[in-house]
Parts: structure tokens; C-alpha cells; sequence
């Protein structure tokens, strides 16, 4: 992609190590944040925006009968500056000065070699991930089935040549599911005997159930079984802050590959929804990438093409914060959050007054422990001492209490004990749930022709599909199906569209 100004980013660096981790003489200097700087002192000089955006700087509002949910809604200060873009800022699709510096800075950070900002959710950001790693049709691909629909409709639209590997649910309660290692590896050695080897394998790499996978143990293993496939997308979106605490980091993507360098071999781009898990703006969004030096320009390309061409410059400055944010202060806030979920399953385990509750399994079985884990901060808590079960105790906690939980099934809830998360939320969601039981009676024991889908079948959320076209549907689907309709998820059903 030619760069209208003529100059490209700064050259970035791989490195194994955040800048967080410093010599410790004195206190850590505070990390720079460029185009958050950048953008407070265009909301300082700005008086007037004659572009776009009249919200922006209250202009629109302030005479208007709605002002006051305006700022009820997203403050005064969220207006001041909102409409200002290249220039005076630096440009979005050709950037070289404040977003070029922290894309670089969040490339560093990550210890990818390179990182794209987007400000339209890791959606977009699979989407040009894709757009930049499939280059032609029939590229041979191996995809995990448990992945997010956008990356489904991009192979899809790719005319990709996929083959999909199933995750198998290991808990019936949670629905926690994971690829079984051993499969992934003999398909992939078959394809490599067979003389047509798969040219890019994409997992869902940190799930929003809590799975997550250990890239650095698949790639090891996956080097020995297929050394043609050297090309790897993950999404993490939910793992942004695994990288900031020692417990969790090792199992990254990024980190895989520039800490062990006999993975040096793999090209590896994994995407963030940094909005799920840092300090940052929805829909921030990060595509990291290590490795082939040409992806840097396809990725660009893939931004180019599919990206609005409208990016917010506050989700761009946020990304910047949130991302100076952790590396100065992501281990002390990971650290409580694993403190936090500890301190939930332990007290759910020994308190009387929550004896209608458990901790569903905190680590997966015998036969995933050498590739997959759960996710520390993410607890499946199973109602089963009630007389109701888990989507009406996620009514109960909203309606009631004011606590919000997204994910449930029949049976249990997912509580995400985010950065976000502290003591008081934790004391109060611990207090409600004391209050449920008190309040409900306990309950005695709750009982508990084929066809093939031409469509994805996908629960939103969390938009991983059940069915992929070419499948068979059987009882067992459907009745899957109806478990989570019942839990409250929507299902889409949506047409493979044939070349
Ligand atoms: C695994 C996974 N990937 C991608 C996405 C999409 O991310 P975003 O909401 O940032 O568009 C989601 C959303 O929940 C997800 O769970």
C-alpha cells in the first residue's frame, strides 16, 4: 500500500520482556503515551470543528431537551474532543508520528513485532487479520470449529479450503470445551504425508467460556508434526492481560514464539478485544504480529480495506492509556484478580450460607492439561441447591442486585473477575448470592433422524457456531440448541454462501 506522506512508522523491535519489567531503582517511570497526548492537546487548542461529529464539544446539545442524558450517558468530558482526525493527528492508515510511536510502544509491550490499532472490535480486527493472511483461494486452512463467527465468514468469503477440527465439551455444566491435541496434530500430519500440507491454522485461543490454549506447547508439538505449517492466527480476545502477570503469560501467543526460539520458525498474528479486558474504549482492538516481514504491509492493506473510515481517536487514545496502563500497573491489578477469584471459589466452597452453589472444575481434565487450561479470573459457578435454575439466578442478581453477568447456561454462570473487578464488587456479588439462597427454598433433586446443515448455526452470544455447513444435526443438537435458546442466547442460522 503506497503511503500518501511518504514515511512509514518507525522500524519496531521484537523483544521477550515488557517495558514494565525494569531495574528497580526508584519508582518505574511513568510509560509514554503519545497519541493520548496527542489528542488532549488537540481538545485544548480545538475551539470550533468545521468537519463532522456536531456531539462533539456539546455544539448539538446544548440547548437541546436531551443534554441531560447526553452527559448523564457519557459525561462532559467525553465530548471534548472527538472530532479531530488527520491532520492535525497523526493519520490512521499511514501513520509516522503519535499512533505510529504507540503501535510500536503496544508491539514492545506485547513482544509482538508489530501492532495495528482498530477502532472496530476484534470482529474487524479478524477480518483484516484474514484478509492479510489468506492471499488467494483454496488456501489450505485448519480451523478450530470453537472460534468466533467473524473469523468463520471470513474463511468463509476467502473461499478458503477449511477443515475443521471440533473442540470436545469437557464440562457438561459449563460447556467448557476444548481441541483435543492429539487430533489437531494428526490431521495436520496427514495433510503434510499426503503432500498437501495446510498453510495457516487458526485457534480460538483464549475462549469466553475461560479456556485457554498453550500456544507455546501446540506450536512445539505442531513443528514436529507439520513442518510446513508455519503460519498461525490466534484470537485472544479475551486475553489481552494474560500478558501482564508471569502466571498467565507463558501460555500466550506472542509470547510463545519470542520466547522460544526454536518457534522463531512460525509467522504468528494474534488480535486482542482490548475493550474486554484492559482500561480501553469499546471497540478497541489490537492485531499483533511476529514474523513474516511482509505481513506488516499485507495487515496495513487489510485495515485499509475493511476498517471505517471513521476511526475514533478516543478509542485510539485509550488503546495508547490502557496499554501504558499495564505495564506499569497490569501486574498488581492481574495479581488481584487472581487473589479475587481465589478468594470466591474458597468462600463458595466453605460457606454454609452458599451451599446451593459450587465452583464448577478449575482446571480441565487429565487429557488437555499438556495444551489447554482455564483461564484463572474466569469462575463457572453451578446452581444447584435451587429452585431455579442459572438463567433466572443471572435475572435475579440483575434485577435484584444490580450485578451484571452475561454468559449462562442451564446450569451455571460465568463470572469474569476482570481488572475491572475489586473487593467491594466481589463482596457484594458474595452477598447477593447469600441473599438468593436465603430467600428461595432449597429444591430437592432437578431431573435432568439426521440431517445435514447447509448453514451456520450460531448462538449469539457468544457467536461461536455449532454447526458448520456440511455437518449433521441430530437429536443431540437440537437439543443443545434449545438449552441455550433457553439460557437466553439468540440463534442465527445463516446461509454458506456457495462460489
Ligand atoms: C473469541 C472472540 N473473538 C472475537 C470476538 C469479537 O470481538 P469484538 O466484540 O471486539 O468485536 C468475540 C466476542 O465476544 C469473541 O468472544
Amino acid at each position: 500500500m503506497s503511503d500518501p506522506a511518504g514515511q512509514r512508522p518507525p522500524t519496531q523491535t521484537s523483544t521477550t520482556q515488557t517495558s514494565a519489567a525494569r531495574t528497580n531503582s526508584g519508582p518505574p517511570a511513568i510509560p509514554e503515551t503519545p497519541l493520548a497526548d496527542a489528542l488532549l492537546a488537540a481538545a485544548g487548542s480545538t475551539r470550533a470543528s468545521f468537519h463532522a461529529l456536531p456531539v462533539s464539544r456539546r455544539g448539538s446539545i446544548r440547548e437541546s431537551a436531551f443534554a441531560d442524558a447526553y452527559d448523564a450517558l457519557f459525561g462532559r468530558g467525553l465530548f471534548s474532543e472527538a472530532t479531530i482526525t488527520a491532520p492535525p493527528l497523526d493519520s490512521f492508515f499511514f501513520p509516522h508520528r503519535s499512533l505510529a510511536r504507540a503501535e510500536e510502544l503496544t508491539a514492545l509491550a506485547f513482544g509482538a513485532t508489530g501492532t495495528l490499532f482498530v477502532t472496530a472490535g476484534t470482529t474487524t480486527a479478524n477480518l483484516i487479520a484474514l484478509e492479510a493472511l489468506i492471499t488467494r483461494p483454496d488456501v489450505r486452512v485448519l480451523a478450530d470449529k470453537g472460534t468466533h463467527q467473524s473469523i468463520h465468514f471470513a474463511l468463509s468469503d476467502k473461499h478458503a479450503a477449511v477443515d475443521y477440527i471440533e473442540p470436545r465439551v469437557f464440562c457438561e455444566h459449563s460447556e467448557r470445551a476444548a481441541l483435543f491435541l492429539p487430533v489437531l496434530l494428526e490431521q495436520a500430519a496427514a495433510a503434510e504425508r499426503a503432500g498437501a500440507p495446510y498453510e495457516l491454522l487458526v485457534l480460538n485461543g483464549q475462549s469466553y467460556d475461560g479456556v485457554v490454549y498453550d500456544i507455546r506447547a501446540i506450536l512445539t508439538a505442531l513443528a514436529e508434526a507439520s513442518p510446513s505449517l508455519t503460519t498461525v492466527f490466534v484470537d485472544e480476545a479475551w486475553g489481552a492481560w494474560s500478558y501482564f502477570h508471569e502466571a498467565t503469560r507463558g501460555r500466550t501467543a506472542l509470547h510463545a514464539r519470542a520466547a522460544d526460539p526454536a518457534l522463531e520458525r512460525f509467522t504468528v498474528v494474534a488480535t486482542h478485544s482490548a475493550h474486554k479486558s484492559l482500561s480501553a474504549l469499546r471497540q478497541g482492538s489490537l492485531i499483533h504480529f511476529s514474523g513474516d516481514p511482509e505481513l506488516a504491509e499485507r495487515l496495513r492493506l487489510g485495515r485499509y480495506r475493511h476498517h471505517t473510515t471513521s476511526p475514533s481517536y478516543p478509542i485510539l487514545a485509550s488503546l495508547d492509556l490502557a496499554r501504558a496502563q499495564m505495564e506499569l500497573e497490569g501486574r498488581d491489578l492481574v495479581e488481584r484478580s487472581l487473589r479475587l477469584a481465589r478468594r470466591v471459589s474458597e468462600t463458595v466452597a466453605g460457606d454454609p450460607a452458599l451451599s446451593a452453589f459450587s465452583v464448577n472444575a478449575p482446571a480441565v481434565p487429565d487429557a488437555f492439561a499438556g495444551h489447554a487450561a482455564i483461564d484463572p479470573t474466569k469462575l463457572s459457578l453451578k446452581v444447584s441447591g435451587l429452585p431455579i435454575e442459572a438463567p433466572e439466578l443471572r435475572e435475579r442478581l440483575y434485577s435484584r442486585h444490580g450485578l451484571y453477568v452475561n454468559r449462562c447456561t442451564r446450569t451455571s454462570l460465568l463470572l469474569n473477575l476482570h481488572i475491572g473487578i475489586g473487593d467491594e464488587e466481589v463482596a457484594a456479588l458474595l452477598d447477593a448470592l447469600r441473599a438468593i439462597q436465603r430467600e428461595l427454598s432449597p429444591a430437592g433433586e432437578r431431573p435432568e433422524e439426521k440431517r445435514v446443515s447447509t448453514s451456520f448455526i450460531i448462538p449469539y452470544p457468544p457467536g461461536v457456531p455449532i454447526i458448520v455447513p456440511g455437518e449433521e444435526i441430530g437429536g443431540d443438537t437440537l437439543r443443545r440448541i434449545e438449552a441455550i435458546r433457553s439460557a437466553g442466547a439468540r440463534i442465527y442460522t445463516i446461509e454458506h454462501r456457495p462460489r
